[in-house]
């Protein structure tokens, strides 16, 4: 989509941090290299050498003034069937490596992040629903069970990280919103307010932030809505106060920082599908067999590590999930 342009006027990053954090910093990236094919192409745009925010890499939710009204309900207990065998990529190697083009399109978004106001926070469910409705977020967590699982987060960029997510299940949700036996897919959006998230000021992307599942998908008992990570409330650069955790799909699918829920009969169309149809399908399920148009998803970087390992069909959930698509063909199951 973007190619990376090395601006004459940024910092080097060594002429910005302390050295320590950036050697630190330069030996995850140097492992995690996300250059693709020979250029730093990506989702959009990563800018290694950007003069990167490393005081923010640390920064989350619960270390800020700011108490999460949530916080007694951190740790929660683990729940032993996720467990995966790989390493928890570190806190602070997940913190500052994020994708929320909402702060920016890069992924150093951390501090920016910062801004954004978790609270108040509303969550619509509305469409086809026996009743919309509006819940206060801590409400809503406080009338779910809330569990951490291990999972695999494997980005469209081929690399990817192993976290502790914690939330509940979103069949739970689907199931409080009573959805009418005409809806088929549920549409879901992140908040817009350009005056916090300056990257809603670039009017070439369709904000807000959109994605969408089939109800299927929705009630698959993978599928996870993410309200902490690593034992405590989500850090902003995490998508809180809630995010959307799908281990088998495309990090994309994914979406942070949810605000409305919207159940409908139409097949929602996501925002980086508005963007590039041919690169970012509806379905897009991890299939290390059908390339990127313009890169290979045979092998992915562990974040965190100096590893590059081959990608799994499903990322490795095919046993939970692959008869939701028996009728797709290989390359539909990222596509269609
Ligand atoms: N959600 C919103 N609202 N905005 C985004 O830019 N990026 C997506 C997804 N959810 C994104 C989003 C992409 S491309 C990825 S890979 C994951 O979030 C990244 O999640 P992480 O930063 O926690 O690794």
């Amino acid at each position: 989509m973007f190619i990376k342009r090395n601006r004459s006027w940024s910092l080097k990053e060594h002429q910005a941090t302390d050295e320590q954090v950036y050697l630190n910093r330069r030996s995850f990236l140097r492992g995690s290299s996300l250059l693709i094919g020979g250029a730093s192409l990506s989702l959009a745009g990563c800018n290694m050498d950007s003069a990167a925010s490393d005081s923010a890499i640390t920064q989350s939710a619960s270390t800020s003034d700011f108490k999460d009204p949530t916080l007694d309900l951190y740790p929660a207990k683990r729940n032993p069937t996720y467990i995966i065998k790989r390493d928890i990529t570190p806190e602070e190697v997940n913190a500052a490596y994020n994708n929320f083009y909402e702060f920016g399109s890069h992924k150093q978004i951390a501090k920016a992040a910062q801004s954004l106001k978790t609270r108040p926070w509303t969550v619509k469910i509305d469409g086809l629903v026996e009743e919309e409705m509006e819940l206060d977020i801590d409400v809503l967590v406080r009338s779910m069970v809330l569990e951490e699982r291990l999972y695999r987060h494997r980005c469209v960029e081929a690399w990817s990280m192993t976290i502790p997510w914690t939330g509940f299940a979103f069949a739970d949700l689907v199931k409080k919103a009573k959805p009418l036996s005409k809806a088929k897919y549920i549409r879901m959006e992140t908040f817009h307010d350009p005056s916090v998230a300056s990257g809603q000021k670039q009017s070439w992307y369709p904000w807000p932030y959109v994605e969408g599942v089939s109800i299927e998908e929705a009630m698959n008992e993978l599928a996870f809505l993410v309200t902490g990570a690593y034992g405590k409330p989500a850090a902003k650069q995490f998508g809180a106060p809630l995010r959307l955790a799908l281990p088998w799909k495309y990090g994309f699918k994914s979406i942070k920082s949810i605000t409305r829920f919207t159940f409908t009969d139409k097949r929602p169309v996501s925002f980086w599908e508005q963007l590039a149809p041919g690169e970012y399908g509806f379905w897009a399920n991890v299939n290390p067999e059908v390339r990127h148009p313009r890169w290979s998803q045979a092998t992915e970087q562990v974040l965190g590590t100096n590893e590059r390992i081959p990608t799994q069909f499903f990322n490795g959930y095919g046993e939970q999930v692959a008869h939701l698509y028996k009728e797709l063909g290989k390359r539909e199951i990222l596509y269609r």
